[in-house]
């Protein structure tokens, strides 16, 4: 089974729109024909400026969260509804940053999960441990719970929606990446339980991102291990000099 290499690229709280849809531009011109999926992932206020420039080129506009509620009295909240009626359909959840900094749960991101797939989106859900977790032997522990407590009520049917993205919190945005057979360990334990808490047809089709300082100089040796499909990418997909070099990892 051949996996296609799936890339994004999440902006963070990075580029206003009128950035946005320059860098977007210099991005689709740059980057041609491509047998990658590449996906960019803007803040909410910068997606129609992207999306306007990205039209009839494959490269995807994704969303970088979402509300847990369709509609109503959430200040400050962006819905489903919303995203779709711009054309956005795939949606992060459950970063490490939602989690650490906005107090998102399992639970919560969960209940996300299968909002955005009832509301007929993609999902690409985010795990990882941090440092004390790893040192604490906790690695296993912590990806299991992420994993059946953020998949809990998703079909199998759906998980062809979802993409998950392994990203060591100790990796994000410190330079330190796990080495290509850590990660890959990593990925071949969430594979197997994804077999478990499906079965073997699901997990051997799931595409599993890696993420934490992917760059160009360790692309390459990251997604050539074989249960590493893709990479969530942030500080090295706010460059087109940077960027363009992981999603062409492989020419
Ligand atoms: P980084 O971020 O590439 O800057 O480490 C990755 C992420 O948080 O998705």
């Amino acid at each position: 089974m051949m996996r296609k290499p799936f890339i994004a690229g999440n902006w963070k709280m990075n580029m206003t729109p009128t950035e946005g849809a320059a860098f977007a531009k210099k991005l689709r011109d740059a980057l041609g024909q491509s047998d990658v999926r590449v996906l960019v992932a803007p803040p909410f206020v910068t997606i129609p400026s992207v999306i306007e420039v990205l039209r009839g080129s494959s490269i995807e506009v994704g969303a970088q969260n979402m509300s847990d509620q369709k509609s109503g009295a959430h200040t400050g909240e962006v819905s489903a509804a919303m995203l779709k009626d711009l054309g956005v359909k795939t949606v992060i959840l459950g970063h490490s940053e939602r989690r650490s900094i906005y107090g998102e749960s399992d639970h919560f991101i969960n209940d996300k999960v299968l909002l955005a797939l009832s509301e007929g989106m993609e999902v690409i859900l985010c795990i990882g441990e941090t440092l004390s977790e790893r040192e604490g032997g906790q690695l296993e522990a912590v990806l299991t719970t992420q994993v059946s407590e953020g998949l809990k009520g998703v079909a199998a049917e759906d998980m062809g929606r979802v993409t998950l993205a392994y990203e060591p919190v100790w990796a994000i945005g410190t330079g330190k990446t796990a080495t290509p057979e850590d990660a890959d360990s990593a990925h071949a334990f969430i594979r197997a339980l994804v077999a478990k808490l499906y079965n073997e047809g699901v997990a051997e089709e799931l595409i599993i991102q890696y993420g934490g300082s992917v760059k160009a100089d360790n692309a390459k040796a990251l997604l050539s291990k074989e249960h590493i499909d893709g990479a969530l990418v942030g500080g090295a997909s706010l460059s087109v000099e940077q960027f363009l070099p992981i999603v062409n990892f492989d020419k």
